[in-house]
């Protein structure tokens, strides 16, 4: 591989993130553009009109994201984007810009899988986290525990069986009226209300092992919900209380991971990693338990070209790269 920074393009679903890394320098600039606005009209991410916005903005925000590193396209090194999973309208536009970049210049392209560069997310910060280690990787479509033996070598202790975490928060808010994004409008929601008036189930920690399931607690919400005065005070204790049972839900399977690895680092990462009380809870149970955990900072939790510039940096550094051709995984295992 040919030294010198690696640019990162992430465009698996409703964000365009771009980002240049370099493994002597660190995040050398980044820049992200979100579509929310786009989709909020339709309640949710119409991947057709994503692909398109992606096309609009991607080139625009690689030359600003260059220009803010204070770096010619020639200076790459490297080139990582995002292969999967997500919208196949969506990433081949990555895909298809990295590669076309990639041919040019004549240096390395890897794809890179958007749930190992969210694992990888706490090492953009200070005092990064040393394998071994275990992360919780809680997104929009993921929620699973994971062993991490060395970067690249990744046990699956737990996964869940039917929503993942950030989808129980964006269908409940939903349902709760709540505008979209739902996850973050729950959560600040929440921040106005006192826990305690309604008690949601903690779904599947009466039982060992360390799968998730989240889906009947929507529906425990809903009935509330219809059975309430509806009124705004009311809205707020609901989503308090939704989202202590999501919170305290991930934090006994975490503890339980820790126990069972016996590990002492604990990283936090996708978009649910961003919720201030998931955070709290954690660091809580990290001093109780005596390990220690690691978040990305708020913008990285969420999807972001940083951290597909840093995984991709780091797999090139390795020797690894994949022949010239645009390839995506909608679906794809970590
Ligand atoms: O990692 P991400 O940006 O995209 C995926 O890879 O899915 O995660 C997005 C998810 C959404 O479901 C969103 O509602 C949730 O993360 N999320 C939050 C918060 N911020 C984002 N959920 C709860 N509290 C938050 N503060
Ligand atoms: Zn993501």
């Amino acid at each position: 591989a040919k030294p010198g920074p690696v640019l990162g393009i992430e465009t698996s679903c409703d964000e365009t993130g771009v980002a240049v890394y370099d493994r002597q320098r660190g995040l050398l600039a980044h820049a992200l553009y979100s579509q929310v606005e786009l989709h909020a009209e339709y309640g949710g991410v119409v991947p057709e009109l994503a692909s398109r916005d992606h096309v609009r903005k991607l080139l625009p925000l690689i030359r600003q994201t260059l220009a803010e590193a204070g770096l010619a396209v020639k200076d790459l090194g490297g080139v990582a984007y995002t292969a999967g999973p997500g919208l196949v309208g969506a990433l081949l536009v990555g895909a298809a810009a990295a590669r076309s970049l990639a041919w040019g210049l004549e240096i390395p392209a890897i794809g890179v899988h958007h749930m190992e560069g969210h694992l990888l997310a706490p090492m953009l910060e200070d005092d990064p986290p040393e394998p071994p280690f275990v992360a919780l990787l809680v997104s929009g479509g993921h929620s699973m525990l994971i062993e991490v033996e060395a970067i690249g070598r990744y046990r699956l202790l737990g996964d869940t069986l039917d929503d993942a975490a950030g989808e129980a928060f964006d269908k409940t808010a939903k349902l709760m009226g709540l505008p979209y994004p739902g996850g973050p409008a729950l959560a600040s929601l929440a921040e106005t209300a006192e826990p305690g008036r309604f008690r949601f189930s903690r779904p599947m920690t009466d039982r060992p092992g360390l799968d998730f399931s989240f889906s009947g607690l929507k529906t425990q919400v809903l009935l509330a919900w219809q059975r309430s005065d509806g009124s705004e005070a009311t809205r707020a204790a609901v989503a308090r209380d939704f989202e202590e049972a999501i919170v305290e839900t991930l934090a006994i399977k975490c503890r339980r991971a820790m126990a069972a690895t016996g590990a002492r680092r604990l990283v936090v990462a996708g978009g649910v990693g961003a919720n201030r009380r998931l955070r709290a809870a954690l660091a809580g149970a990290g001093n109780a338990d005596a390990f220690r955990t690691y978040f990305p900072r708020l913008e990285f939790c969420t999807d972001n070209g940083a951290m597909i510039a840093l995984a991709g940096a780091i797999r090139l550094e390795a020797g690894q790269h994949d022949d010239p051709q645009i390839k995506v995984f909608p679906r794809w295992d970590l």
